[in-house]
């Protein structure tokens, strides 16, 4: 159960104050009922109507976006404009998060939720899911890299190598090469970080894949939408919260 109120304000309709007077105003109804008292229980989930509007009344949202560049991945930033601003501004109000990071030129999969327990969980070390990103630089690839990268590399200022990571090459000619790199860790930069390990500078940048979670087809940025019952399953699977 949660206040009418609170649900309000965690759904993004006001501030406590504002929701508090149009709920005293009669402006809201839940399950067909107008309701007056602003600490009035209601379970989650059940419909409510503000000035005979529906609302979404989702509490727990997981989605999958597909980041543009030129955005930053953070739930906020007073200078610069962030992922948050393509979703309906409930997602904020209700805590969605980025899982984990994209740097602003970096394109593709991107995972919101406002599930705490599970972005812990996709992200800690221990339990770091593959992801998999396609990749331009500016010069060849070839089996001599390909070999580096499973077996490890130590990156500047680090005294761990990185994880085994397989490198899939598309096409490679001398000033330009395209490959899917899987990774199964999530360092600083780390894609970029490797290829300047074996002496390729990234000039583009895609996640195609986070653990079980497919981007299709063309890129569509901005694109977002809620996960599938199915993909919500295998995400959770995938971060230890369900067998
Ligand atoms: N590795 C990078 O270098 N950049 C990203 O955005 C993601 C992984």
């Amino acid at each position: 159960m949660i206040r009418l109120d609170r649900c309000l304000v965690a759904l993004g309709v006001g501030s406590r104050s504002q929701v508090q007077k149009l709920i005293r105003a009669g402006a809201v109804a839940a399950a067909g009922e107008t309701l007056r008292d602003p600490a009035a229980q209601i379970a989650e989930g059940t419909p409510i109507c503000v000035r005979g509007e529906p609302l979404d009344t989702r509490l727990a949202r997981t989605v999958l976006l597909d980041k543009p560049a030129g955005l930053l991945t953070a739930a906020r930033d007073r200078k610069q404009p962030t992922v948050m601003d393509l979703l309906p501004p409930a997602f904020g109000t209700l805590g969605c998060m980025p899982v984990g990071r994209l740097d602003k030129d970096t394109t593709g999969l991107l995972l919101l939720t406002t599930d705490g327990e599970l972005a812990h969980r996709l992200l800690s070390p221990a339990r770091h899911v593959d992801k998999t990103y396609l990749a331009e630089v500016d010069g060849p690839l070839t089996a001599r890299e390909a070999g580096r990268m499973a077996e490890g590399l130590l990156l500047d200022g680090e005294t761990e190598p990185t994880r085994p990571a397989r490198l899939e090459i598309l096409e490679s000619r001398a000033d330009f090469a395209r490959a899917y790199l899987t990774i199964h860790e999530g360092r600083f930069h780390q894609v970029k970080r490797m290829f300047k390990a074996v002496g390729r500078m990234v000039t583009a940048l895609r996640r195609v894949s986070f653990g079980p979670l497919r981007l299709e087809g063309d890129p569509r940025p901005g694109f977002w939408r809620d996960l599938t019952a199915e993909e919500e399953r295998a995400l959770r699977r995938a971060a230890g919260l369900e067998e």
